[in-house]
């Protein structure tokens, strides 16, 4: 995993075809109703061509970063705290059914989809699946900026990334 020591940044950002490229990202270089992946690493490893190649590669790293529009509601989880920055909000792309990555954002219904057995999950409430086989909803990862606008993780994903094989009933 990717979890920063005490007090050390955790930036997100795009992988640009360049593995030794950073190309981190501010909350307006996505437009409002967009979304784009991103990969978490630590500020350590910003120097280290190795660490970098190999924070990208990591699996548990992609995270979906989607903009809703102004006028979009939000309904979180009862007594759950905010864990997105304005309109943004990052979700794991791991999709909790078998892993495959989730690939499109749906702006109007605020849908996340998994193009391997159809799962979809509501960005509009806290990712939880409305359809298909997954169960689970999709880990969210605290978002802020830091001081220079940039986007940063406040900490790791709020739960376990990827298939929630424990809890098939069998
Ligand atoms: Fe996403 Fe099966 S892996 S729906």
């Amino acid at each position: 995993g990717w979890k920063a020591e005490k007090g050390e940044k955790v930036y997100l950002r795009r992988h640009t075809g360049n593995f030794h490229e950073v190309s981190l990202v501010r909350p307006e270089d996505v437009e409002p109703g967009g979304f784009e992946t991103v990969f978490p690493f630590r500020e350590s490893e910003r120097d280290d061509e190795h660490a970098l190649v190999a924070a990208l590669k990591r699996a548990d790293a992609p995270v979906m970063l989607i903009r809703l529009r102004p006028n979009q509601a939000v309904t979180k989880r009862a007594g759950q705290e905010d864990f997105n920055f304005g309109d943004l909000f990052a979700y794991s792309k791991i999709c909790t059914h078998l892993g495959c990555p989730t690939s499109l954002f749906e702006q109007q219904t605020g849908l996340l989809l998994c193009p391997c057995h159809q799962s979809q999950f509501d960005v509009f409430e806290y990712a939880k699946p409305r359809f298909g086989p997954a169960t689970r909803p999709l880990p969210q990862l605290p978002i802020t900026v830091d001081e220079e606008g940039y986007l940063v993780a406040r900490s790791d994903f709020i739960e376990a990334v990827g298939p929630a094989f424990w809890e098939r009933k069998s």
